[in-house]
């Protein structure tokens, strides 16, 4: 089959490999009808993240239809069934499974010991992302083999496109989550930085559960536009100070939570000394992140507030104003999403027209042309804001 495979730093290639196979009773090979590129593809683009080799197939937001089962999973799946695959694999049994923490499931990290000796422990399997997280292969792919895809999965009807429902795997449960994590109250102010796809998300799950104001930050105007369509206040960066403005906008009070929607790869400009800052020790591997999101919002976040991180950190982060957060007694929500644990309610708005995240995808192209698609999304070209592939 083809498959976007890893090759190293800014390489990544459309290869022949081979076809998965069911290699464990739970598992199911789905035939990949649609597949995304997320903000957590770029880091890997970037070699960011450790632990990727040459080989690996990328991806994890993809859908399809399940054409193999293995024994273990047959009386959930069958042949035929229309599923998304949510990006965090997931047992269902273990102990945080069954609290609904799925992206620390226990049991479906293959290579666990490695990164228990990183992390302190074990987090979930996830789709190409890494072998810290499994070394399972992606779904920019023909065919995806799926682990645990008993539990593993989200059945969508006929009735909903592949674009409506492609990004219950991952990015909509993911800005829904962010948001959730703000306890949001009819009177608050949620301020979101960054309007990629994850941004668009939180934002839109704001505005539906209740926030009196939300608003986005980027320097993109397209993002911005689109932020703005979904009901927030505009803020560009490049234009205007951040805190200045979110101190207007919120009487001197700032905003009752932060939502970082940017994570490691904050853009780097002069007017964000600390950004360069971070770049430089980036690059001598001093460091792994870029803060400057994080001590923004701990700076302007109102005391008392939350600041929720779906936007993926990877390592140590410098210059933490650690001393700031709590003395304000601000409270920190962040993770991998639960994906699974959204998907009722998430379906539901979707199925009843309250909620189409078909809106984000600016391009659609063939698996072949994804390796040309990692660089305009990265750069943000021709307007660029989300990509859905076809293989
Ligand atoms: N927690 C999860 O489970 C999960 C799931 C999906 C994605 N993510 C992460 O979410 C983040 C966003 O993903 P995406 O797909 O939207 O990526 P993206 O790269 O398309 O979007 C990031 C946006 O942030 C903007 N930005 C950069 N610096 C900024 C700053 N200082 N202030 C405000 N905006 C700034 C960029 O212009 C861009 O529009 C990534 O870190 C990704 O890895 C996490
Ligand atoms: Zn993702
Ligand atoms: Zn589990």
């Amino acid at each position: 089959m083809r498959a976007l495979v890893w090759h190293g730093k800014e390489d990544i290639r459309c290869d022949e490999v081979s076809d998965p196979e069911i290699q464990d009773d739970r598992d199911a090979i789905i035939k990949v009808t649609s597949c995304a590129i997320c903000g957590s593809d770029l880091h890997l683009f970037h070699n960011l993240i450790p632990a990727m080799l040459p080989g690996d197939i990328v991806g994890h937001e993809m859908m399809g239809e399940v054409v193999e089962v293995g024994r273990g999973a047959a009386g959930a799946l069958q042949k035929g069934d229309r599923i998304v695959v949510p990006f965090t694999i997931y047992c269902g049994e273990c102990d945080q499974c069954r609290r609904g923490n799925f992206s620390v499931c226990e049991r479906s990290n293959r290579n666990a010991r490695i990164q228990e000796n990183v992390f302190g422990h074990a987090t979930a399997g996830l789709f190409g992302y890494t072998h810290l997280t499994g070394g399972y292969p992606g779904g920019q792919a023909e065919y995806v083999r799926v682990p645990f895809a008993d539990r593993t999965h989200i059945k969508v009807p006929d009735s909903l496109s592949d674009e409506q429902v492609l990004f219950l795997g991952d990015i909509l449960p993911t800005g829904w989550q962010a948001a959730v994590q703000c306890d949001i109250k009819p009177t608050d102010t949620v301020a979101v930085w960054g309007c990629g796809p994850v941004g668009q998300m939180a934002i839109r799950s704001a505005v539906l559960l209740g926030a009196k104001q939300v608003i986005a930050i980027d320097r993109l105007p397209e993002r911005l536009g689109m932020a703005a369509a979904g009901g927030a206040v505009a803020i560009n960066f490049d234009d205007e100070s951040v805190i200045e403005r979110l101190d207007e906008l919120t009487g001197g009070k700032g905003p009752d939570a932060c939502i970082d929607a940017v994570g490691m790869e904050s853009h780097v400009g002069f007017a964000q000394p600390d950004t360069v800052y971070d770049r430089a020790k980036q690059m001598m591997m001093l460091e792994n992140d870029r803060g400057h999101v994080l001590r923004e919002m701990i700076y302007v976040c109102r005391p008392a507030g939350v600041i929720s991180i779906p936007g993926v950190y990877s390592g140590l982060v410098d210059k933490i104003p650690f001393g700031l957060a709590m003395n304000k007694g601000l409270t920190f929500r962040m993770g991998q999403t639960h994906v699974n644990r959204w998907t009722e309610g998430l379906l539901k708005l979707i199925e009843d027209g309250l909620l189409d995240p078909s809106f984000v995808i600016t391009h659609t192209a063939s698996l072949e042309d994804g390796p040309e698609m990692y660089p305009l999304f990265r750069d943000k070209r021709d307007q660029c804001v989300k990509v859905v592939l076809k293989p």
